[in-house]
C-alpha cells in the first residue's frame, strides 16, 4: 500500500482505443482494452490524486470514487476532451490506442456491397498528443508509444518530436506485453532520456512503478 503521496495532484488519463466510423454498422479501431490506462487511473487514484479518465469504447470499469469517467467514441471527440481538460492537470498520461486514421467521408446510411473491390479514402486524424505538448504549461506530459520494431530509437523519436516530458515504450511484439492481456513490459523514458526498463507485472503493478518515475522526475525538475 503506497501512501496518499498524489493528494492534490490532478492526473488527466486518456485510455482504449478510439472508433472511427464508415458507416452507422461498420468502423476502424484500434487494438486496446483500456486494462493499461485504467490501471494508471486506479494507481493514481489509490495515492490520493483526483483522477479524470478519457476512455475510449472499452468494456471494463473503474472502481474507484476518485475517478471522474468521460467516454469519447472518436480521435476527434477525444482530442475535444483532452484539449478541454487539460489546462488545469499536474500530469497528462496518454495510454489511449488513439486511431492515426478516419475515413474521409462518413456514410450515414449503410454501405452497399459492390462486384469486386472497394476503396475507402482514409485522412489523418488529429495527433493529440502533439498538440498537448505544443501547448503544455507546467504539466508533465507522458506519452505511450507502441511498438514493434526498435521501440526505443521509435519512442524516443516520440517524445522530443511531441514535446513530452516521458515516454513509456511498449514493444507489444513481446510474450507478456502490450494489448489486451493483464501483464505488461515497458520502458520509461525521460526528457533527459534516462532510460529504465520495468519487468513484467500486472498492468497494475507496472502503473504503480510508472508514477514512481513520473513522481521523481518531477521532483527533480523541480529543484
Ligand atoms: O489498453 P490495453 O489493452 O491495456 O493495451 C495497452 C496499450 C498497448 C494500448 C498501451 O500500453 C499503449 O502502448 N498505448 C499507446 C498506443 C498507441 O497508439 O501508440 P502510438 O505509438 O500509435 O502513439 C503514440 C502516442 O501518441 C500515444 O500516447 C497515443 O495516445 C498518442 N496519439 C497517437 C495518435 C493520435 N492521433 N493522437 C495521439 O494522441
Amino acid at each position: 500500500q503506497k501512501a496518499l503521496d498524489m493528494q492534490g495532484q490532478k492526473v488527466l488519463i486518456s485510455a482504449g482505443p478510439t472508433k472511427e466510423m464508415i458507416d452507422p454498422v461498420r468502423f476502424f479501431t484500434n487494438r486496446s482494452s483500456g486494462k493499461m490506462g485504467f490501471a494508471l487511473a486506479e494507481a493514481a487514484a489509490e495515492r490520493g490524486a483526483d483522477v479524470t479518465l478519457v476512455a475510449g469504447p472499452v468494456t471494463i470499469d473503474a472502481q474507484h470514487p476518485a475517478i471522474t469517467r468521460i467516454d469519447v467514441v472518436s480521435a476527434e471527440e477525444m482530442y475535444h476532451v483532452m484539449n478541454d481538460q487539460f489546462a488545469d492537470k499536474d500530469i497528462v498520461i496518454k495510454a489511449a490506442a488513439v486511431a492515426d486514421y478516419r475515413p474521409k467521408e462518413v456514410h450515414t446510411s449503410k454501405m452497399k456491397k459492390q462486384e469486386g473491390d472497394d476503396v475507402i479514402t482514409l485522412e489523418r486524424t488529429k495527433d493529440i498528443l502533439k498538440k498537448l505538448g505544443e501547448r503544455k504549461e507546467n504539466q508533465f506530459l507522458v506519452g505511450f508509444a507502441a511498438e514493434t520494431d526498435t521501440p526505443i530509437e521509435y519512442g524516443l523519436g516520440k517524445l522530443k518530436k511531441k514535446n513530452l516530458d516521458a515516454i513509456v515504450v511498449n514493444d507489444v511484439s513481446r510474450q507478456g506485453a502490450g494489448f489486451e492481456g493483464d501483464t505488461n513490459i515497458v520502458t520509461y523514458i525521460n526528457k533527459k532520456e534516462s532510460v529504465t526498463d520495468l519487468q513484467q507485472a500486472t498492468k497494475k503493478e507496472i502503473a504503480v512503478q510508472l508514477l514512481d518515475c513520473i513522481l521523481q522526475d518531477m521532483k527533480d525538475d523541480s529543484i
